[in-house]
């Protein structure tokens, strides 16, 4: 089965395994698990900020980075795509009571003037105090769309004039980085907190590492254990993302090639409507004449291809390292014999 359902889905490899195997350990709540605290601090350093935080998914860490900055009654203001919104259980509301203010993007892309235009006017008791921008980079429902450092640094500008905090749900930064070439560290700055997601592209089987200041950090440490996610010997997780950070950055490029490959080809199919932009490794494209996606993943899935359903016509693929170039060619082959 090819499965092409998320970047998720990858299993770690005989080698990480064995990096798994080996790595050193100790009670991480106590703070002496050595494997941890490396990769935290490593995270930390990569990004330009003071301290780092492992969490067991990236869920975790974008709901503690919507807790820390925010009280209850908070508004947010986020793209209606984002993940914080859509796919996190209703933990922006449930666990941080705050509400979410949706604004016009491009493929999960919004601008200065969007965001200045949706800042409620502190003089307004009756409304919801403005408190955070979150930018999901790279945007996964604007089908990994790639965010520029002129616009966030727009907002920082606009957020900085109204004392709004700026999150980044970077749980794909590194597919983001691997296009634009820029440094992890020229995003950190930008940003209060970033989620960086090891088990996306860079294959790691858990967790999200979580970038702040120190103050902001210790109070993080605090909701990651009143949510029960302060796990002990953690470093064998640990382990996974240190050895994906060494092994499996600079090969996302090559998921990249092959989205663009497969979206072109895609594109060509008679009973595909609208292919979005392929910037990085997600495809999401939509069906022509009424088709509906659920009887096209069935016959994809009798043929040996596994993809996911993004709303009722629309369908999306995504590229990671258990998917190479024949993997690929299959794919196409099986996709242009579906009538
Ligand atoms: C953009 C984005 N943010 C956050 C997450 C959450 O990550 P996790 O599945 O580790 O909770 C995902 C998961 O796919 C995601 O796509």
């Amino acid at each position: 089965m090819i499965d092409l359902r998320s970047d998720t889905v990858t299993k770690p490899s005989a080698a990480m395994r064995e990096a798994m195997l080996n790595a050193a350990v100790g009670d991480d709540v106590f703070g002496e698990d050595p494997t941890v605290n490396s990769l935290e601090a490593r995270v930390a350093e990569l990004f330009g900020h003071e301290a780092g935080l492992y969490c067991p998914s990236g869920t975790m860490t974008n709901q503690i980075a919507i807790n820390i900055h925010t009280r209850p009654g908070d508004e947010i203001i986020c793209d209606e795509g984002a993940h914080i919104y859509r796919y996190e259980g209703g933990g922006t509301m449930a666990t941080s009571g705050c509400s979410v203010k949706f604004v016009p993007s491009d493929h999960g892309r919004f601008t200065a003037e969007h965001v200045e235009a949706a800042i409620n006017d502190t003089g307004a008791h009756w409304l919801a105090r403005t408190r955070l921008v979150n930018i999901e980079n790279t945007c996964n429902r604007g089908g990994g769309a790639v965010w520029s450092l002129t616009e966030v640094d727009r907002i920082r500008t606009v957020c900085n004039s109204h004392g709004l905090a700026m999150h980044m749900d970077g749980a794909r930064i590194f597919n983001a980085l691997a296009v634009t070439k820029e440094t992890p560290s020229e995003w950190g700055k930008r940003f209060d907190t970033i989620s960086i997601c090891l088990s996306k592209g860079l294959g790691a089987p858990v967790g999200s590492i979580l970038v702040g200041n120190k103050a902001l950090l210790a109070n993080a440490r605090r909701v990651r254990k009143r949510l029960g996610g302060g796990m002990r010997q953690a470093g064998l997780l640990a382990a996974a993302g240190h050895f994906a950070l060494d092994h499996h950055v600079d090969r996302l490029v090559d998921d990249h090639e092959r989205a663009k490959k497969l979206g072109n080809a895609i594109a060509d199919l008679p009973y595909v409507d609208h292919v979005m932009p392929v910037e990085t490794n997600i495809i999401i494209f939509t069906l022509a004449g009424g088709r509906m996606a659920a009887p096209l993943l069935s016959e994809l899935k009798e043929a040996g291809i596994n993809a996911a359903a993004f709303g009722p016509d629309m369908i999306r693929m995504v590229l990671h390292l258990d998917v190479n170039d024949a993997d690929v060619d299959r794919t196409i082959a099986v996709l242009r014999k579906v009538q």
